[in-house]
């Protein structure tokens, strides 16, 4: 048994006990990756302050988020074709997940069913879902969710229409995978996840499969995503999702302050900062460095969490010291499933609880509900600019040409205003 002390020891298993195409699949980014990247390296230009000599017993990192009791403010997020990391890998997860008192989301492109993690876990999970073209299928799985009992909707906003990660192309992903030569020579070192694999009958997108009408190619995401996602998703659907749904609903994948007041403004009970792990829109800033001005823009009106790329207790604690209310991880977790199964994924909650725990005493914190800026040194760049400050500045710049906007660098300062500029 490997002594596992981070993250990063669970995702060197994962490597080596996973197929490449399933490793690979959660271990990219769109196009050139930048923002996979700078998702986990922005956390690295925050730093902690160090307080000593302030009592640090009776330490708790137990909150709420959307008004569920967590024992950390860590969710397990939503991740596509987790059942291929390791056989029933949603039940999996979800079970290790249950027993930590940390939610698990369950994805619309799940490989177990809403109805099969329902019937092998021991608590209600959220389910996140996204809309399709053909809304008798969004309204069937609704209410599939409702009667499984799942206790929020987690509803993505950012993928109407997939970011292309070249790793999937090149490795044909599919669910079950096609056997290839090439696959075959991969499985044959893998023969730990084909016998499990072989053991199951959960090897196919099983909240789609046998549920929608007319599909093409039910097993490949790439080809789902484009025929069946509704390019159209917008403010009035969401209503329409809302109205249906009727119970606590998280608005995932926005990263914008504007969008961020609309989603306060409809009501959201949270919402969720983030870039999709990085796998959508590359070049845009990392959710980390965008936190702080969501959180500025929309004051108490809706819960902010925030997700990507946190991979250790202190990069959750960073999250937490700008503003979130709530974080969520995805590849963290799926590390330790691809490495050792249920009892990866309930390591890889220890480790980052013990970091968070730990760090959070170590900046002279007894709970995680106290933690703020105050706890931070945060680079400029990381700094929100307040609404007052942005319409003084719009302001003054309506007056001044363009080219001298630019020059002067108010352009880097805030986006919004060169935006508005040239609008
Ligand atoms: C789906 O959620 C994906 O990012 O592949």
């Amino acid at each position: 048994m490997p002594v596992i002390t981070c993250i990063d020891d669970l995702k060197k298993l994962h490597k080596r006990r996973t197929p490449k195409m399933f490793y690979d699949y959660a271990e990219s980014g769109s196009y050139t990756e930048q923002t996979f990247r700078e998702n986990t390296t922005d956390f690295q230009q925050l730093r902690l302050r160090q307080k000593v000599a302030v009592d640090m017993s009776g330490r708790s990192t137990a909150t709420t988020m959307a008004g569920f009791p967590v024992s950390m403010p860590v969710a397990l997020a939503p991740v596509g074709l987790t059942g291929m990391q390791r056989a029933d890998g949603e039940i999996k997860a979800a079970r290790a997940a249950a027993k930590f008192g940390v939610p698990f989301t369950l994805s619309t492109m799940s490989i177990c069913s809403i109805e099969d993690v329902a019937a092998h876990s021991s608590a209600p999970f959220w389910f996140q879902l996204y809309v399709m073209r053909d809304e008798d299928f969004v309204d069937r799985i609704i209410q599939r969710a409702k009667d499984a009992k799942c206790s929020a909707l987690v509803l993505t906003l950012d993928l109407q229409i997939l970011g292309q990660r070249h790793k999937d192309l090149k490795n044909g992903l599919s669910a079950p995978p096609k056997l290839t030569v090439p696959v075959m020579l991969d499985l044959a070192t893998k023969w730990r996840w084909g016998l499990e694999m072989l053991a199951t009958k959960r090897r196919f997108f099983g909240n789609i499969v046998g549920h929608a009408k007319g599909v093409g190619d039910a097993s490949s995401l790439m080809s789902w995503t484009a025929e069946q996602f509704d390019p159209q998703l917008d403010w009035g659907k969401i209503g329409r999702i809302r109205d249906k749904w009727g119970g606590k609903l998280i608005l995932k994948g926005v990263l914008d302050e504007d969008d961020a007041r609309r989603a306060a403004e409809f009501g959201a009970d949270a919402i969720i900062v983030s870039n999709h792990g990085g796998r959508q829109l590359d070049g845009a800033l990392s959710a980390i460095k965008m936190l702080p001005r969501i959180v500025d823009a929309v004051g108490d009106k809706v819960e902010v969490w925030m997700d990507s790329g946190i991979r250790s207790g202190q990069d959750v604690l960073k999250a937490l010291a700008l503003g979130a209310k709530g974080t969520m991880i995805g590849r963290s977790y799926i590390y330790g499933l691809g490495a050792m199964g249920e009892a990866g994924v309930t390591k890889a909650l220890e480790v980052i609880r013990k970091e968070l725990d730990i760090s959070m005493a170590l900046c002279g914190e007894k709970n995680v509900k106290d933690l703020g800026r105050h706890n931070l040194m945060i680079p400029r760049i990381f700094r929100a600019i307040s609404s007052k400050a942005t319409n003084l500045l719009k302001k003054i710049c309506k007056f001044l040409p363009k080219e001298f906007v630019c020059r002067a660098g108010v352009f880097a300062v805030c986006p919004r205003v060169g935006r508005s500029k040239a609008a």
